[in-house]
């Protein structure tokens, strides 16, 4: 099971670097590659703390909210809601300040201590739910999952682009990139 702790344990690479954590490299590489914040600026980061993809945002012109169980630290111009993103106060609070994003980002990893049943398959669920519910109309989602899954044939129903991503050789985390949602 991937530990989000022991990602970010590295203290001599974030001292060196300055910035709260390795994932920022990750959301830097897919937007490169994928463009994904092109013509949009509305963002919502799922799974957000301790702020990595935040700081990757920070100086773009768009409007960010950050939703994750932990407190984020502050960044000037960034919005962070501490919160269940499976609960539908999170979600109210999500669409008060939002509205229906234009990109939804989840790099959600299951918190051990809050869900020792949730697994990436119980939570891929729950994000296609949420997409439903906010996300605008060709607008994109990006998510992370630890294996690679089938899933190509449902998204492309309802997105008019789907890839997947490895951000780094050997790792077991994928990204799946779906743009347009129709
Ligand atoms: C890999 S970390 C995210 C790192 C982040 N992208 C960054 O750039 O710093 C995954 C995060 O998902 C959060 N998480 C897990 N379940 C959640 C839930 N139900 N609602 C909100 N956040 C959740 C965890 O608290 C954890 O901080």
């Amino acid at each position: 099971m991937f530990d989000c702790k022991k990602k970010y344990s590295n203290k001599k690479f974030r001292k060196n670097i300055q910035l709260r954590s390795k994932a920022y490299f990750k959301i830097k590489k897919i937007n490169e590659r994928f463009s994904i914040l092109k013509n949009y600026c509305s963002v919502l980061d799922i799974g957000c703390s301790p702020g990595g993809w935040g700081e990757y945002f920070k100086n773009k012109k768009i409007k960010y909210t950050g939703i994750d169980l932990k407190k984020t630290p502050f960044i000037f111009g960034l919005n962070f809601i501490k919160g269940d993103l499976f609960k539908y106060s999170s979600i109210k609070k999500i669409f008060d300040f939002l509205g229906k994003p234009e990109l939804v980002l989840s790099d959600l990893c299951p918190n051990l201590s809050f869900y020792n049943k949730i697994n990436h398959k119980n939570i891929l669920k729950k994000m296609i739910e949420i997409i439903f519910i906010l996300l605008k109309k060709g607008g994109s989602f990006v998510f992370k999952s630890m294996s690679y899954i089938k899933i190509s044939n449902f998204f492309l129903n309802y997105f008019e682009n789907f890839f997947y991503f490895i951000t780094k050789k050997n790792s077991s985390e994928i990204y799946y990139i779906c743009k347009k949602f129709k």
